[in-house]
């Protein structure tokens, strides 16, 4: 009999965020802020972990991309240019009986009924008034609702506008990472060797004015992405997409996702530039969504870019002089998307004789601590002195923790609930045959090892 089981609701991943410190809601103790939370001391290593698989697998390994960090406060033209200003809306739907907000497009596809962002405010008007008996308010249960209105996502600041005057150009905080790597792909090209195809890696903050405000993690209306822009000839673009497909589904199966758990999902209402658009699906507790989108994006973005800012961004090949302006694949996703994908995938609740233990089987490179180090006993000196020495040193080299908390049975549980892949314990036979217990995670298996040996031992599982 399969002794795991493998219940993983939305309340469970929140609950063991909160308890055990990966992720807290923002501002707590003013009662929170909607859609906004925090990366508590566990859940900033699972992101680091994340965001360093990412670049590694992005930049490092790569011989054709480079990162760049640009500003969240770019130049208004920006987001003209790309249109946000005008067209980067949600379709929003009020409640008429409790004013609750809600994105029509996600009402309509819990009846089963296509419909996307993209779709025009007639058009979703349309889609709405047909289904509209079907339709309940999620909150109150009316089916009385507005005319469905598109909303603008961009979040407005002050930056620079000393007068307070509402006709000053507003200062946006960014909406999406990859206008930054759109406006330096000149300055990248004249100061560096790349040639076409080649591409620009960012991760930074986004601002995004969400309507709903659901689903933990993932929908914020602050996040992090991680944008990987292909600058390639037009001719190549799809066959450079269709490698980018391949390259960002291996990603995700080598951070231990299963892929039964993974599907393509292709976008029907491509926006009018776009070659392809597909994004890669998780199946989360309340169904598959959106995890990545990967884009072809046509020269939309730089022909743009040219326009509003007058500026040549043509690029010319330097073996048969054309000039041409480059088309743009992207990769884009959110961290916080990848994390709640982890976190479900890992979790598991297993039956031990009448106990449940909760564990997440967090693969070795994103787990947060890899390697925990007890003392037997608290009280006893000597035990305490060996189980310092040897966390000092492991510490040089994994993300450790030391903890003579409670029994070692306790222990155990806080470090299978955060996902420590091995616990090392220093009892009194440590002190006289210099070896310590070893135990495994995933099998709960204990070994004795040699304490000499211990990074030997660690480094070919871990690494
Ligand atoms: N540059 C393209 C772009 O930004 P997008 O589909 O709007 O495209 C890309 O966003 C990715 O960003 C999504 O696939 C998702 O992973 C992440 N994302 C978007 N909105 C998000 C939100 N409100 N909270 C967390 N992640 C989000």
């Amino acid at each position: 009999m399969d002794k795991t089981e493998k219940i993983t609701t939305l309340a469970k991943i929140v609950s063991l965020c909160k308890r055990r410190g990966f992720v807290f809601p923002s501002s707590e103790i003013y009662g929170g802020l909607a859609a906004v939370y925090d990366y508590g001391p566990y859940g900033i290593e699972l992101a680091n972990a994340v965001k360093a698989q990412w670049w590694k697998d992005m930049v490092q390994l790569r011989e054709d991309v480079v990162g760049l960090d640009a500003g969240i406060f770019m130049h208004p033209k920006v987001w003209e240019a790309s249109g946000h200003v005008t067209n980067f809306s949600d379709p929003l739907v009020e409640c008429k009986k409790c004013h609750f907000r809600l994105r029509a497009d996600h009402l309509l596809g819990e009846i089963g009924v296509e419909a996307d962002e993209k779709m025009s405010e007639q058009e979703i008007n349309k889609l709405f008034n047909e289904n509209k008996k079907k339709i309940k308010c999620p909150n109150c249960g009316s089916t009385e609702f507005t005319e469905v209105k598109k909303f603008n996502l961009l979040v407005k600041s002050n930056l620079g506008n000393f007068t307070g005057s509402p006709d000053e150009e507003p200062v946006f905080l960014r909406g999406e990472t990859c206008q930054g790597i759109y406006v330096n792909y000149k300055n990248v090209l004249d100061s560096t060797r790349v040639k076409i195809p080649f591409g620009i890696a960012q991760i930074g903050k986004v601002f995004r004015n969400e309507i709903t405000a659901r689903q933990f993690i993932f929908r914020t209306r602050e996040f992090e992405q991680m944008e990987m822009q292909y600058f390639v000839h037009p001719d190549q673009e799809l066959e450079e997409y269709e490698k980018l497909k391949k390259l960002r589904w291996e990603f995700y199966k080598k951070l231990g996702i299963q892929e039964k758990n993974l599907r393509w999902h292709q976008h029907e209402n491509l926006v009018f530039y776009a070659k392809q658009a597909y994004d890669i699906e998780y199946k989360y507790p309340f169904g598959f969504d959106e995890m990545e989108g990967v884009h072809a994006r046509g020269d939309y973005d730089l022909s743009q870019h040219s326009k509003f800012s007058g500026q040549d961004l043509n690029y010319t090949d330097p073996k048969t002089g054309q000039k041409y302006i480059p088309h743009i694949i992207e990769s884009s996703v959110g961290v916080s998307r990848i994390v709640l994908a982890l976190l479900v995938e890992a979790y598991r609740e297993e039956k031990i004789g009448n106990e449940t233990r909760t564990v997440l089987k967090l693969s070795n490179q994103v787990a947060p601590v890899k390697v925990a180090v007890f003392p037997l006993l608290k009280n006893k000196v000597e035990l305490v002195k060996k189980a310092k020495e040897i966390y000092s040193r492991l510490k040089v080299k994994y993300l450790c923790e030391f903890d003579d908390h409670g029994n070692i049975g306790k222990r155990y549980r806080r470090q299978d609930e955060i996902g420590t892949p091995y616990c090392i314990t220093v009892d009194f036979d440590s002190l006289e045959d210099g070896a310590v217990t070893v135990r495994d995670r995933d099998t709960m298996k204990q070994e004795r090892i040699k304490i000499e040996g211990l990074e030997r031992y660690l480094g070919e599982r871990l690494e």
